[in-house]
């Protein structure tokens, strides 16, 4: 059996797993720990770098030994480190590399860097065993992102976000309105006791040829409204997440809507296309419902890895080192690597002229 540890310290959660596979069967996470900072962070409504960089430090060892224990594994029986070494926040990323750098060198093990993005990209293969090719939707804090996933290290971004992030979206209009941080949770909540009708909200970007995503006007429409009509009772601000959450899933399924369409058109052919949601956003039931109406109204199969390995995890990261070992691409100067903040999945698609400020991963 091959078996990874996978390293992951990208943003705000101190994650480590043991995955392991064994020739001709599925593979297995041996173990999978995930801290969440979600605490050290509510004060301050977002994820606050230098607090998260401190966190992974005081966290990290502790999370790889119960890893290794969970799975009871010593170091000695791993065949690689996997870590990730971008995109995100440098301080946890510098934390995260040199603790996977220091730990291969002293068991005289390979170290390979994997991007964040590959991890989400190809987490439908370790659930479910999805075949290439397939549609990666990835919806999250930092990032919001429609990816063509071809083969390991084969990745196109087919859109992205000019501005916001969409679960950056859900925070600051929760922060906008009182709701306590994360906000998509506290949004959904409110959502399910509102009225959809009341306020009519833009659809950024609906119907435009140019494939990406936009949600900073939609942020504005939410506080212009919020605005006229203050001091809010429970029922406004019920109608207004109601109103922006019915918004966000139409403008999305527009935008995924224009993405099967040339999914369609590059592989005629494909048998069963599919489209895979990743990243926290992909938990909202109104989201999820307006995606699988819409894939299966265009012959798509709808793949939605566990909660769990959707939201940032170190499974997602061994099981890149392992697609990664398996293609015969793992870094063969890993322990140069220097942690990238900005790291495009796919090394060739050019920044968006004009994007303003990105989440915090992006
Ligand atoms: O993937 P994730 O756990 O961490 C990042 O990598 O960012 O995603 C967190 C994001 C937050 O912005 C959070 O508000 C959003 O996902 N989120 C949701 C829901 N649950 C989490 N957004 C909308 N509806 C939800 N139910
Ligand atoms: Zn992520």
């Amino acid at each position: 059996m091959i078996r990874v540890l996978g390293i992951e310290t990208s943003c705000d959660e101190t994650a480590a797993s043991v995955v392991g596979l064994r020739p001709g069967a599925a593979p297995e996470i041996l173990s999978n720990v995930v801290l969440s900072q979600i605490e050290e962070h509510a004060a301050f409504g977002g994820v606050v770098p230098e607090i998260a960089a401190r966190a992974h430090v005081e966290a990290l060892d502790g999370i790889i030994e119960a890893a290794l224990s969970n799975a009871e594994t010593g170091l000695g029986d791993i065949d690689a480190i996997a870590a990730t070494a971008g995109p995100g926040l440098v301080g946890g990323l510098i934390v995260g590399l040199m603790m996977a750098k220091a730990i291969a060198s002293a068991a005289g093990k390979p170290l390979i860097a994997i991007n964040h993005l590959e991890g989400h990209a190809l987490t439908a293969r370790l659930t479910d065993g999805l075949p290439f090719p397939y549609l990666l939707l990835l919806v999250s804090g930092g990032h919001t992102q429609i990816v063509r996933v071809a083969g390991v290290g084969d990745y196109q971004r087919w859109a992205t976000t000019i501005d916001d992030a969409l679960g950056e979206a859900f925070d600051k209009t929760a922060k906008m309105l009182g709701l306590p941080y994360p906000g998509g949770p506290n949004v959904e909540k409110a959502a399910s006791r509102g009225d959809a009708a009341r306020f009519v909200f833009p659809r950024p970007m609906k119907g435009e040829v140019r494939p990406d995503f936009s949600f900073s006007g939609l942020k504005t429409a939410v506080r212009q409204a919020a605005t006229a009509i203050a001091p809010l009772g429970e029922q406004d601000v019920a109608d207004i997440c109601a109103s922006f959450q019915t918004a966000v899933s139409d403008a999305l399924g527009d935008r995924v809507g224009r993405a099967l369409t040339r999914f369609h058109e590059e592989y005629p052919g494909a048998a069963a296309p599919a489209l895979v949601v990743a990243g926290g956003v992909a938990a909202n039931r109104e989201i999820r419902a307006t995606l699988e109406r819409l894939c299966s109204e265009r012959g798509f199969a709808f793949v939605a890895p566990p909660h769990a390995l959707c939201t940032d995890n170190a499974a997602m990261i061994a099981w890149a080192g392992i697609e990664r070992l398996r293609a015969g691409l793992s870094e063969p100067d890993a322990m140069d690597f220097v942690p990238r903040s900005r790291w495009p999945l796919d090394g060739i698609s050019a920044p968006r002229v004009g994007s303003g400020r990105r989440g915090a991963k992006a």
